[in-house]
């Protein structure tokens, strides 16, 4: 039996109703959210993504702050952007879009955001309170993928989790979010990465696995144990003579054959990216609240 499909989309939409209501009631109390955004260059695919982030804000209520910025800014200008942001009071979260240009280094500009309005949760700061289970901004995707989790019903306890990829963005934070101490974690997390000798050895003991590789056909059915949850963080272009655009969207997992085998499976597109920008707007109304508890208004 082919698994059940889980709907990104549908569960992303429900998530930003409830936070509707959390920014109308910021808006009750004379505040509303802000998100610093920042793009360098002209890339496609970011360029995209950044607009859809600021498509997302605008329906929510959320105020977007926009910086376009030519691909030969300087590393020092980028500075000095992030650091009017960390200065803006109407500002509570700031989202600089990765990849940056080769002539600006991603680490002194991720470090220089304010960790308290570092949405992406990516600052060593947040990534370091993670690790030890603090309050902090959890990084948007692995986020994403345990609200699918939850929204599919599929409970982490107890569970054998698989990830295949160890980047800063996914596979790391999710594994100290599954292993940790919390409902939404409780689970035994084996890490899997390109010096893996056999990951099918692994993934085939899986009750969960999800996929941030960064390659189409990291996973294959054959690959996982009957009824396990597949979710696909894996967004890769792959040539399409038959699409106008002349490319489509696939995946890390072989979504044909493992759909046979699973018993849920995450789409791409149409899966764990829709969460991954409303897990940021989500960061951001949140940082908004804590701004204003802070204030204690
Ligand atoms: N590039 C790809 N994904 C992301 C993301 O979630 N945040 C940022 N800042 N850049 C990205």
């Amino acid at each position: 039996m082919a698994a059940e499909l889980l709907d990104g989309k549908a569960i992303a939409q429900d998530i930003r109703e409830r936070l509707r209501e959390r920014v109308e009631d910021l808006a009750r109390h004379g505040a509303q959210p802000g998100l610093g955004v920042v793009l360098v260059g002209e890339d496609p695919a970011s360029t995209s993504y950044v607009n859809a982030k600021e498509r997302a804000c605008d329906e929510l209520g959320i105020k977007s702050v926009d910086h376009r910025l030519p691909e030969s800014t300087s590393e020092a200008e980028l500075l000095a952007i992030v650091e009017e942001l960390n200065q803006d009071e109407t500002v509570h979260g700031i989202l600089v879009q990765l990849p940056l240009p080769d002539h600006i280094s991603a680490d002194r500009v991720t470090m220089a955001i304010d960790p308290d309005k570092d949405v992406d949760g990516f600052h060593p700061v947040n990534l370091g309170r993670l690790l030890r289970g603090q309050e902090c901004f959890w990084p948007c995707t692995p986020h994403g993928v345990l609200e699918i989790l939850r929204a599919g019903g599929v409970t982490t306890e107890g569970k054998h989790a698989v990830i295949v990829g160890r980047s800063n963005i996914v596979g790391k934070p999710l594994a100290t979010m599954l292993m940790q101490k919390s409902e939404t974690g409780n689970a035994t997390v084996t890490v899997c990465h390109t010096r893996t000798p056999n990951i099918a050895e692994h993934t085939r003991q899986a009750d969960i696995v999800i996929a941030a590789a960064g390659k189409p056909a990291t996973v294959t059915g054959e690959m996982l144990k009957p009824g396990a949850v597949a979710i696909d963080v894996g967004v890769n272009r792959v040539e399409d003579a038959t699409k106008k655009k002349g490319y489509r969207l696939v995946g890390d997992i072989d979504f044909d054959s493992a759909r046979e085998v699973a018993s849920m499976i995450t789409p791409v597109p149409g899966g764990v990216g829709p969460l991954t920008i409303t897990m940021l707007l989500a960061n951001t109304v949140l940082s908004a609240e804590r701004r204003r508890e802070r204030a204690g208004r």
